[in-house]
C-alpha cells in the first residue's frame, strides 16, 4: 500500500492505471477508522482494481464550537487497517494543500443541505460538498462509497455530483452497527460508560417509531412521542422527523418511501441516525 501526500503523486498514480485500463475506487474519510469504514473499503474492492481512501479531517465542515480540535487523528492505525484490507493507496493531504491561503470557492447544494443537520450546522454541508468536489477532482474516481449512516450527506452529494454533471457512480453502504445496535461513528469514542449504555436507545427509538409508522400513527404523534422517550432517557434531541427518502422534504401521510431521521446529544456527543421505513 502506498500512502501520497501530494496532488501530484495522486495525478501520477492514478495516470499509470488509467493507461493500465484500470477502475478506481475511492473512499473519502476522516480517519479514526472502524469497522464501518472498512466495510466501505471491503465494497469497493467489489467494484474496482484500485482503491483510494484519504484521510483529511475536513476544517471547513466543523462549526467555532464544534470539535474540530479534539477530532481523533490515528493515521498510524488508520494506515495499518487499510494495509490489511489490501488498500491501494492512502491520501493524506495537509490543509494547507486542500485550501491554498487564497482560495475562494465554495461548493454549496442548496434545497437538500438546508433541514436537520443543515439547520443545526450552519455551513457544514458546504464544507462537506465543497471538500468531497476538491478531492473528487484529485482523485477523479470511477466510484465513491459513502455510509448510510449520514444519509443527508449522502443526498448532498448524489446531488452534487447530478448537478456538476461529474462522472461519477456513487455507492450508498448499509450503515454498521455494535451488537447493541449502535451506529459505529468516530464519535462513539468520546462516550463515557453511561452515556454508552444509554446511547442505543437511539436506535431502539428509531425502530419503535417505524413500528407505529407502520401501524398507521400519525407521522407527528410518532415524532412528538420519540422525541418524549429520548428526552426521557437523558438525549437533548437535536431532531426527530420522517422525511421522504427522495428529496428529504418533510414526509406527508401519503408519502410510503420514508426515511426517519434523528440527531441527539448525550453529554456534549452529538449522535445521529436513520432508518428506512416502506410503508
Ligand atoms: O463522512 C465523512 O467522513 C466526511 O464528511 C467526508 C465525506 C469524508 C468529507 O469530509
Amino acid at each position: 500500500m502506498q500512502i501520497l501526500h501530494t496532488v501530484s503523486d495522486i495525478r501520477h498514480c492514478i495516470k499509470n492505471w488509467r493507461n493500465a485500463g484500470q477502475r478506481i475506487a475511492f473512499v473519502p474519510t476522516m480517519g479514526n477508522l472502524h469497522a464501518g469504514h472498512l466495510q466501505l473499503v471491503q465494497e469497493a474492492k467489489h467494484h474496482a482494481d484500485k482503491v483510494i481512501v484519504s484521510i483529511f479531517v475536513n476544517p471547513t465542515q466543523f462549526g467555532v464550537n464544534e470539535d474540530f480540535a479534539d477530532y481523533p487523528r490515528t493515521e498510524t492505525a488508520d494506515c495499518e487497517k487499510l494495509a490489511a484490507e489490501s488498500c491501494d493507496v492512502v491520501f493524506l493531504p495537509t490543509v494547507e494543500m486542500i485550501y491554498a491561503p487564497n482560495a475562494q470557492t465554495t461548493v454549496s447544494v442548496s434545497d437538500v443541505s438546508k433541514n436537520y443537520c443543515g439547520s443545526s450546522r450552519a455551513g457544514h454541508f458546504d464544507g462537506v460538498a465543497t471538500v468531497v468536489c476538491k478531492l473528487f477532482n484529485i482523485v477523479q474516481p470511477d466510484i465513491s462509497l459513502f455510509g448510510l449512516k449520514d444519509f443527508q450527506q449522502f443526498v448532498v452529494i448524489l446531488t452534487l455530483v447530478r448537478d456538476l454533471h461529474l462522472p461519477i457512480e456513487l455507492i450508498g453502504v448499509p450503515t454498521v452497527r455494535e451488537l447493541d445496535g449502535l451506529a459505529m461513528s468516530s464519535r462513539n469514542g468520546y462516550l463515557n460508560s453511561v452515556a454508552r449504555e444509554t446511547a442505543p436507545k437511539l436506535y431502539q427509538t428509531l425502530q419503535q417509531a417505524r413500528d407505529e409508522l407502520i401501524a398507521g400513527q400519525a407521522i407527528t404523534v410518532v415524532e412528538q412521542h420519540a422525541i418524549t422517550k429520548l428526552t426521557q432517557a437523558g438525549f437533548i434531541v437535536d431532531y426527530f422527523k420522517v422525511a421522504k427518502r427522495s428529496d428529504l422534504q418533510f414526509a406527508t401521510l401519503d408519502d410510503n418511501a420514508l426515511i426517519i431521521l434523528v440527531a441527539a446529544k448525550l453529554d456534549t456527543t452529538r449522535l445521529i441516525d436513520n432508518l428506512w421505513v416502506d410503508k
